[in-house]
């Protein structure tokens, strides 16, 4: 089984979703949080962007202990020396460094032309090295980049000293069978790739973010970006829960594993979601409230037979105590029992038959029947006479 690298950037992409921003304190608990649940590397922040987010990377690299700590930075000495004196009292230092690559970038952000954007990247890999025991490089929107000018930059940038490379679906353009052909392309074309991991980082702007990178996985790729929830810019990174759990309950299939503490899963979600502000749709992979929640009848009644008709995660496994068989108006007559005996009553067969046609009588005018409402009922029933 191979394993994969997981680098989050909950405290990076994540943090620039729109309407989001942590202070200090906030991303230290996020950060003692990520490291709980075992992230190989957390990309803490972007130390150039502004004096809070040095600060924060700062103060994140010297606590954290268990994971490697790195920071963002572009192709200039400027934000290098930022990051250096952030992250240079941490364990591994450690640096990210990208530039674009896609002609829409160099053309109309970098003003640069390829040769240009190769001399940069060079030149800044090689001073990260003069600093940095690990420096990664990124080529910024990668995907609609020229392939053969691609291999010949990855080329220059590994000769330069980079351990990792990234290649960045920045828009969130590639089907996962295109984003896996690029790996597969860039291994064949670059000489020397054998020194260094290769790195996906998905964004979800067509909703294909977890289906890329394990796309990635399937090509080759031996370390994962993202983020808890799948927040970041725009439509959001890849959900590193999401691609971790898929990796798990389909090891077979992927020969890959990651070494996250999946029970800890439910828990970053929370803290996450609670420090960004950022909600956590109900019908959210794996860490949505519905997630284990089973409302109609057909599937109450085969969840209380055997779990697994309905579940091929257990709530157990990401850190949520039990499943939640919700009374609503599909429902059936198996779980209104199995919950009428856990709530403490014992009615008979007759009162029971009532009691449950009272329940879906109000199931019909309300979404969801609380347990306020079973009491009522049921407490109705047993002291008829
Ligand atoms: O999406 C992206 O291209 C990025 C880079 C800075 C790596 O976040
Ligand atoms: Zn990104």
């Amino acid at each position: 089984m191979r394993k994969v690298n997981i680098f989050d950037t909950t405290l990076r992409d994540g943090e620039q979703s729109a309407g989001v921003n942590l202070n200090a304190l906030e991303k230290l608990e996020i950060a003692k949080q990520l490291e709980r649940l075992g992230v190989d590397i957390m990309e803490a922040g972007f130390p150039a962007s502004s004096k809070g987010d040095f600060q924060a990377v700062k103060s994140i690299a010297e606590t954290v202990k268990n994971s490697s700590v790195t920071g963002l930075a572009r192709t200039n000495k400027k934000d290098i020396d930022a990051a250096w004196e952030a992250l240079k009292n941490s364990e591994e230092p450690r640096l990210h460094v990208f530039i674009a690559t896609s002609p829409i970038h160099m053309t109309h952000k970098l003003k640069k032309t390829p040769n240009e954007v190769i001399e940069s990247a060079v030149e800044a890999v090689k001073y990260a090295k003069s600093k940095f025991s690990h420096v990664q490089w990124s080529a910024e929107d990668s995907c609609r980049s020229d392939k053969w000018y691609l291999a010949e930059i990855i080329t220059k940038v590994i000769d330069a000293g980079a351990s990792v490379i990234n290649l960045p679906d920045t828009v969130g353009y590639r089907s996962p069978e295109e984003y896996g052909e690029l790996f597969r392309f860039v291994q064949e074309h670059v000489p020397n790739i054998h020194r260094v991991v290769l790195s996906a980082h998905c964004h979800d702007d067509l909703g294909m973010a977890t289906a890329n990178s394990l796309a990635a996985i399937e090509a080759g790729a031996g370390q994962i970006e993202g983020t808890i929830n799948g927040i970041g810019e725009r439509a959001g990174n890849a959900a590193l829960e999401e691609i971790a759990v898929a990796l798990h309950i389909r090891q077979n299939f992927y020969q890959a594993m990651t070494t996250l503490k999946l029970d800890e899963v439910k828990r970053s979600s929370q803290l996450i979601s609670k420090l960004t502000g950022m909600t956590v749709p109900g019908n959210k992979a794996v860490v949505g409230a519905n997630a284990f929640a089973h409302e109609s009848g057909i599937h109450q009644d085969g969840v209380l037979k055997e779990a697994t008709t309905y579940e091929i995660i257990t709530p157990e496994l990401i850190g949520v105590s039990s499943n939640n068989l919700v009374l609503g108006k599909h429902s059936g007559r198996h779980a209104f029992k199995d919950k009428v005996a856990k709530l403490g009553f014992e009615l008979s067969k007759e009162r029971l038959n009532e009691a449950f046609e009272a329940f879906k009588e109000l199931a019909d005018k309300k979404k969801e029947i609380t347990e306020d409402d079973l009491f009522a009922i049921l407490t109705d029933k047993q002291t008829e006479a």
